[in-house]
């Protein structure tokens, strides 16, 4: 018996070696030969994924003995597990199981991880599709150096509502940005390709539709037709997954009466089936357990069941899978054949990491060295940052607009209680390291970096950003009162989004408003900065304060990007990814709506039209909308051809001129409206966008090559096709502000 055991494990060691190395196998022929080996707990052991809440030298954790768990293969990954000295004593006591299968270190990188970049949704104000990417790609140079394999991101759900929370995390409401952003961020996290050591495997998230969930409250239940979902909220979803994801990540809502984490629908028949997906999907933590709560699985036993049998191959924290599956194998409910799919795709992973060859892989302490105060990706990170900030505003003031400020023999009031706000600027999502307080800009210092000696900076606080105590106000106005030029920064906490953190009311909060009152009211020209992760309502200040910049959160380099933008170094280039509402009553607010029976006119007509009383329909700020210092101006548009035919190619071009004093950067937009559909089609729907960078005085034809798939959509039998008939194609610099031609497309 003794020597039959001592046999057998030497038998497994010898073919997880050959597994590892053996140049002529392929990936699945390695994984084919460790599942032979596995046990079925081992095998749910790799579809367990625990947090790692313990100090890594402690052995017992609250809520068991995780270490020992690892030992015997219970555990296929962990998360919130991050540094080489962490993640490698925990690979360690891996490698002490029986057949030594690697962990897998996931992370929530999602804006950065030791240099942290702007917001995701900030991010997306850019449209600048290889900074994104490259943003992606240095946080995962970072995070890798530091352990990391696997970063919970990109959040690709498509959000028409600010009063979710998470509306920060995403690439805001629109579906063809939503998509480019989505490839671009998975390329950039995945590098050139899993295997690299700088290359972290990325997680699409959260499948599916998690951003529209009823009246913007987080974890709320999500319902629509299933051709919505189709058109509006999976593109991106499935886009990152056409960019290679190596992983998709459950959403915790339900959709449509099924809750996401067991919906077969969207599991099996859509992702893995129809889009070909090849990765590993991980539950939300604890959306399996939490099936129970939706009414949906009677007990731990019953959730499980139902999400390892719709596709969803590991749980996050739950404990469902490791407690019951071997059970619901056992009799008979979840089938060996959806175990072993489910191990084979992680393992797989696994490999095509190279974890196999070398565990240790990610965790060399020289390296996690150098990117820790790496000065290339600080650069990164300011150059990021500039191109998110969205210009708002930018009045005349005595005869010339009041931005770009000089650096010259100005007086400047830094007012607001985010002037010198340090962690703040990093938003929601990102690392409390001990020595960030040094490395943070604050706008105060990156004020001080920019002004000349001859020029002064005054400060107040005013107040704080979430209380009702003025009594800062009148010595913010005798400061005011002092300067030439007022810049008054004010906004949400940075924990007022993210997850869990859906608010009813968008205003500023606290008594920052009348502050904004009592600052414009000294009559000293106003620059106002907004930071916040979703868009606000403001109308007041906009209506009164000469000039606003939307800052969002910036990360690391925030005070030096906005000091770049407001002395005039970088001229703004940003553009809204999301409508921002006038009032809340008026969300959801997006562009691409539906015209409806009884379509307005104009934000005046309001009888017996579908429109509100007492709000007008547009946005405040349109979708695409943003500012420069100069100005451009649009030719009319010209087409190739008005009549088109199947396959045909219709070109349509547009002449810019930059036409004012600055050189700058338009992106130019084009939509396309179809007139009439065997569904009725949306009144616009982003289709192309070029970014053009101009010199004062020069000019650029813009073109776009438009095609049928520019043309198709879901009809009501879910088939993706384009219709013959009319057309309207759009160009223009936001989705309020477009000319419009006319076309036909027949077969
Ligand atoms: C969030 C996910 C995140 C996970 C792990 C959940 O609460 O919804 O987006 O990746 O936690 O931190």
């Amino acid at each position: 018996m003794f020597l039959l055991k001592k046999m057998s494990l030497c038998v497994i060691a010898v073919a997880i070696a050959t597994a590892g190395v053996a140049q002529k196998k392929t990936i699945d022929q390695k994984v084919d030969s460790v599942l032979k080996l596995m046990t079925l707990d081992e095998k749910i052991g790799q579809m367990n994924q625990y947090n790692g809440d313990w100090d890594a030298t402690g052995p017992i954790t609250k809520d068991g003995d995780k270490q020992n768990q690892i030992k015997k293969g219970m555990l296929g990954s962990m998360l919130n597990v991050t540094g080489v000295a962490h993640t490698k004593t925990l690979q360690e006591i891996a490698m002490q199981s029986r057949l030594k299968i690697p962990l897998l270190f996931g992370q929530d990188v999602i804006h950065g991880y030791r240099t942290i970049f702007p917001l995701p949704l900030a991010e997306a104000a850019s449209w600048d599709l290889p900074l994104i990417e490259k943003s992606a790609r240095i946080a995962a140079v970072e995070a890798s150096a530091a352990g990391v394999h696997w970063t919970f991101a990109p959040m690709v759900d498509i959000a028409r509502d600010p009063r979710w929370g998470r509306v920060m995390e995403g690439a805001g409401e629109d579906t063809y940005l939503g998509s480019l952003i989505a490839a671009a961020r998975v390329k950039g996290f995945q590098g050139k390709g899993l295997g690299n050591t700088d290359a972290v495997m990325a997680c699409v998230k959260h499948f599916a539709a998690y951003g529209a969930a009823v009246g913007g409250r987080d974890y709320n239940s999500v319902d629509m037709s299933l051709r919505q979902l189709n058109e509006v909220y999976l593109p991106p979803y499935k886009a990152a997954v056409e960019a290679g994801a190596a992983t998709v990540m459950n959403s915790f809502n339900d959709v449509n009466g099924i809750p996401a984490t067991a919906n077969h629908y969207l599991l099996r028949t859509l992702l893995k089936g129809q889009w070909n997906f090849k990765g590993f999907v991980v539950s939300d933590w604890g959306s399996v357990g939490e099936m129970i709560n939706h009414g949906y699985a009677k007990d731990n036993y019953d959730a499980a069941m139902l999400a390892a049998n719709a596709g969803c191959d590991m749980d996050m924290e739950s404990r469902s899978y490791i407690q019951h599956l071997a059970k619901l194998v056992k009799e008979g409910k979840v089938k060996m054949s959806v175990i072993d799919d489910a191990v084979k795709r992680i393992l797989h992973k696994k490999f095509e990491m190279g974890l196999f060859d070398d565990p240790y892989k990610f965790c060399n302490t020289t390296r996690e060295q150098q990117q820790w105060n790496n000065v290339e990706n600080i650069t990164a990170s300011r150059e990021m940052a500039k191109h998110s900030i969205v210009l708002l505003k930018n009045d005349a003031v005595n005869g010339a607009p009041l931005l770009p400020l000089s650096k010259h023999s100005k007086t400047i009031a830094l007012v607001g209680p985010l002037v010198k706000a340090i962690r703040e600027n990093l938003g929601f999502w990102s690392y409390s390291w001990p020595d960030d307080t040094a490395r943070i800009v604050t706008l105060w210092q990156g004020m001080q970096n920019k002004i000349s000696n001859d020029s002064k900076l005054l400060y107040a606080k005013g107040c704080n950003i979430n209380d009702q105590n003025k009594d800062g106000f009148e010595e913010a106005v005798n400061i005011a009162k002092q300067a030439d030029v007022v810049v008054l920064s004010v906004g949400e906490a940075p924990d007022m989004t993210g997850e869990a953190k859906s608010r009813s009311n968008l205003h500023l909060p606290g008594v920052q408003e009348a502050l904004i009152q009592a600052i414009a009211a000294t009559g000293k020209p106003v620059i106002l900065l907004i930071s916040a992760g979703r868009p606000l309502v403001f109308n007041d200040a906009a209506d009164h304060v000469s000039s606003i910049m939307y800052t969002w959160w910036l990360g690391t380099q925030a005070g030096n990007a906005i000091a770049d933008v407001l002395f005039g170094d970088y001229n703004p280039s940003a553009r809204l990814p999301v409508s921002f509402p006038r009032s809340e009553g008026q969300i959801p607010v997006y562009y691409n709506h539906y015209s409806t029976g009884r379509p307005a006119k104009n934000d005046s007509d309001v009888n017996y039209v579908s429109a509100y009383i007492d709000e007008l329909n547009s946005p405040k700020y349109y979708f695409g909308y943003g500012l420069s210092y100069t100005q451009f101006q649009y030719g009319a548009i010209t087409l190739s051809k008005t009549n088109l035919k199947g396959n045909e190619t219709l070109q349509a071009s547009v002449e810019v001129t930059n036409t004012g004093n600055a050189d700058g950067e338009e992106t130019v937009q084009l939509y396309i409206r179809d007139i009439i559909g065997s569904v009725v089609r949306p009144v616009k729907e982003l289709k192309g966008f070029k970014k053009v960078w101009l010199q004062k005085g020069a000019h650029q034809t813009i073109t776009f090559n438009i095609t049928v798939n520019d043309l198709k959509f879901y009809n009501d039998a879910l088939q993706y096709n384009w219709e013959p008939g009319a057309f309207q194609v759009m160009i223009g610099r936001n989705a309020g502000d477009v000319q419009t031609v006319n076309i036909n497309w027949s077969r």
